[in-house]
């Protein structure tokens, strides 16, 4: 394994003769650097505009410095990195994903995809492009923080709006002064959208699920992100002493919810390719001894179909409604997200896939379940999603992993991907060199 380190003042034919294994490693081990930068003690939490955050775009500045590559942080807290094509107004690719993670995270879920941007600059060697890349770090993609995802790619379609600037998190802040608190201007949001005419938008990401390992292949390419729905149910009763109420004159919250919880396990099993689940449930008081009058559940619902994903959503909040009757409780539910499934461009996915045959991989196609920025990019721009085996699995958990080899592949077969967009008559016409 290459022990040498990018640093200033390497030489550029040196990071060019750099084997894919060899950048691979370092793409590694700054993923698990990354992962250090967290809000908890133990564990990797990285939240939106966290001074978690700030340390991890000082980390990433740091890595770009030596390549000349400007990098700023624009209004909605999204790393933005340039690395310059011919001239000014040479068109972009962007490159990136998100670097915010869930409670108790793995080290590459999001990251990974802007590392990987790193290391294809790095595989220039300060080579220009007949285009730039920009690079991009988005801020807030997993939605713990203010229950909303995707505030940071949202800006760069021009949806980070007024209602999700007054969102609060636990402690009251709203998006808007935790942006505020960063040092930002929320009046330059704006300025942070993409432009639309940009040559496209690529995502490395990890596929967070069993599949490519089951097919025993490197690397896959998404032809649509399924949509999600999430929402929250509060179910109230009353709350009473444990041991002098009688069970039937409970009005008992946790149960409800608990019964419900139930019934969403089933209705998932009932319709093939629909997943549901309850990630989060919290009650109140939360004692031993006392019956529950409130219980907080979360509901998250994914499906290819949007049809069947707004099916299941109806059929989830009558069962919330039959339970809270029968069991004398009231419920209410709001809606955090209702993101509708997303295809990605067939004609970039094609690209992608011929650039993974030519590092020697045979790309696999597939749906995500899981949500990614590309299907917020996909609303302004054509955006490709390339996801990595996950060994195990496993994601959303400190196991989460990836092979060595297959981060190499992603590397060689994004070089080719930059390789034949630079010599295709579409970049050359459209930067003047034809
Ligand atoms: O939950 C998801 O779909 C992803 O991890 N943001
Ligand atoms: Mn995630
Ligand atoms: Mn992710």
């Amino acid at each position: 394994m290459d022990t040498l380190k990018p640093r200033s003042g390497v030489s550029g034919e040196f990071l060019a003769q750099m084997s894919y294994e060899s950048r691979a490693n370092i793409a590694i081990e700054r993923c698990r650097k990354l992962a250090n930068f967290s809000e908890d003690a133990v564990g990797t939490r990285r939240t939106f505009l966290s001074p978690s955050m700030r340390d991890c775009h000082r980390e990433i500045a740091g890595w770009l410095a030596p390549m000349g590559v400007e990098v700023r942080i624009d209004a909605a807290g999204n790393l933005r990195a340039l690395y310059r094509g011919p001239d000014r107004d040479a068109p972009r690719l962007l490159i990136g994903s998100h670097l915010d993670t869930v409670p108790n995270a793995g080290a590459f879920d999001g990251i990974l995809g802007v590392v990987l941007g790193v290391a294809l600059l790095e595989s220039l060697a300060g080579k220009r492009l007949p285009f730039a890349i920009e690079l991009l770090g988005f801020s807030e993609e997993e939605g713990v923080r203010f229950g909303a995802p995707f505030i940071g790619s949202r800006a760069l379609v021009g949806r980070l709006d007024a209602e999700l600037l007054s969102r609060t998190d636990a402690k009251g802040t709203t998006v808007r002064q935790a942006i505020e608190d960063y040092g930002l201007d929320p009046g330059e949001i704006r300025s942070a959208a993409v432009t639309g005419d940009e040559l496209g938008y690529l995502e490395f990401h990890i596929e967070q699920g069993p599949v490519l390992e089951e097919m025993n292949r490197a690397l896959g390419v998404v032809q649509t992100i399924a949509g999600q729905s999430r929402l929250e149910f509060v179910f109230a009763g009353s709350t009473n002493h444990a041991g002098t109420t009688p069970m039937n004159l409970r009005r008992d919250a946790m149960a409800g919810a608990a019964e419900w919880i139930g019934a969403v396990e089933r209705e998932a099993h009932r319709v093939a390719e629909l997943v549901a689940t309850v990630g989060s449930l919290a009650v109140k008081p939360g004692a031993v001894n006392v019956i529950a009058g409130e219980a907080r559940a979360t509901l998250d619902v994914r499906h290819g179909s949007d049809e069947s994903r707004h099916a299941a959503v109806e059929t989830l909040t009558g069962a919330a409604t039959d339970i809270a009757v029968r069991r004398r409780l009231s419920v209410r539910h709001s809606v955090q997200l209702n993101q509708p499934s997303v295809a990605m461009d067939p004609a970039l996915a094609r690209q992608v896939e011929e650039a993974i045959r030519r590092a020697g991989c045979e790309p696999h196609r597939m749906v995500s379940g899981a949500g990614h920025d590309a299907m917020i990019l996909a609303e302004k721009i054509p955006s490709a999603l390339i996801f990595l085996r996950t060994p195990g699995g496993i994601s959303h958990d400190p196991a989460e992993t990836v092979r060595v080899e297959d981060v190499a592949k992603a590397i060689e077969a994004g070089s080719h991907f930059l390789a034949h967009l630079a010599a295709s008559s579409a970049v050359q016409r459209r930067t003047h060199l034809a």
